[in-house]
């Protein structure tokens, strides 16, 4: 398939996991990368997962979270390769806790890896994807169909992204500018992910048990389809459609049976 001859995407958080396969499943169809993470030392790692394709990727180490680190992304897509037709707000953390007992630096992370940095960058490349007629793409999650307990902060940024595609569809549709996000489904971690704890430590992930978990080369043909397709939300996986539906018809239902997991997982802790 060739769907992203020459168009050039920018994949926030393409260092690892899911940005990294997006990348790779963009590059196999001929378009071309640019490659972000925070390092600016991992360059040769990240690249060195796509030496078959050195003349389409290059990699930008930029915190996405500060203007600055936002705007070089942007500008580095410009000048490797003269235009933007893609912009996928993957990057981001993840975070585990109450809110009362997490701290306020942990707070400000999360909503600045996730949310300030998708606008941030979003709010740069809009002039450049008014000129191809391109996409934005935030990968949301399905912990934005309704708030989870211990994942307060997660949930919150995420469902803001709804709130930001809705506003962004209005403000760009005379531009041909197309805008979604995805409520992803459980997609295999990469062995190193890692999410912060509510006292501001890195620790890694644990194995997902008993849940359907999509590999990472699935979720990425998802994210791109609906990019190729042009379609505002979609919802990954039968358990997300059906929670997104009832959640949308009967509220209580989801808030009762979401309760009832947050005590059970509370109890047992
Ligand atoms: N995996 C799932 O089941 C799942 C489900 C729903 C939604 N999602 C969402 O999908 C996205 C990718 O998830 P993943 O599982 O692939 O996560 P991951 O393995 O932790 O990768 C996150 C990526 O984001 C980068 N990053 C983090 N903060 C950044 C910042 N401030 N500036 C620039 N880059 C930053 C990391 O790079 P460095 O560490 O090199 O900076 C890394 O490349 C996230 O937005 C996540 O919330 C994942």
């Amino acid at each position: 398939m060739t769907r992203f001859k020459n168009k050039v995407f920018i994949i926030t958080g393409s260092s690892q996991g899911l940005g990294r396969a997006i990348a790779r499943k963009v590059l196999l169809e001929g378009g071309k990368v640019l490659l972000n993470g925070r390092s600016e030392g991992k360059a040769v790692e990240v690249l060195s997962n796509f030496s078959e394709f050195a003349d389409q990727v290059v990699y930008v180490g930029a915190d996405v979270s500060k203007a600055e680190g936002a705007k070089k992304i942007v500008d580095e897509a410009i000048k490797s390769f003269g235009r933007i037709d893609v912009v996928v707000n993957n990057a981001g953390m993840s975070a585990f806790g109450t809110l009362e007992k997490t701290k306020p630096s942990v707070i400000q992370e999360i909503i600045d890896s996730n949310l300030t940095g998708s606008l941030f960058v979003s709010h740069f490349a809009i002039p450049y994807l008014k000129q191809s007629k391109g996409s934005i793409e935030f990968i949301s999650s399905l912990a934005a169909i309704h708030g989870l307990g211990n994942y307060s902060l997660y949930s919150a940024v995420k469902m803001a992204y709804i709130g930001a595609v809705q506003s962004l569809r209005k403000e760009l549709q005379e531009d041909g500018v197309h805008v979604g996000a995805i409520y992803l489904g459980f997609t295999k971690n990469d062995a190193v992910k890692k999410t912060l704890n509510s006292n501001g430590d890195l620790e890694l992930v644990p194995v997902r048990k008993g849940l359907p978990v999509a590999t990472q080369e699935e979720s990425a043909e998802v994210v791109l389809n609906q990019i190729y397709k042009r379609k505002t939300f979609v919802v990954q996986s039968i358990l997300g459609k059906a929670n997104f539906l009832v959640n949308r018809i009967f509220p209580k239902i989801i808030h009762l049976v979401l309760s009832n997991q947050y005590r059970k997982m509370t109890k047992s802790s």
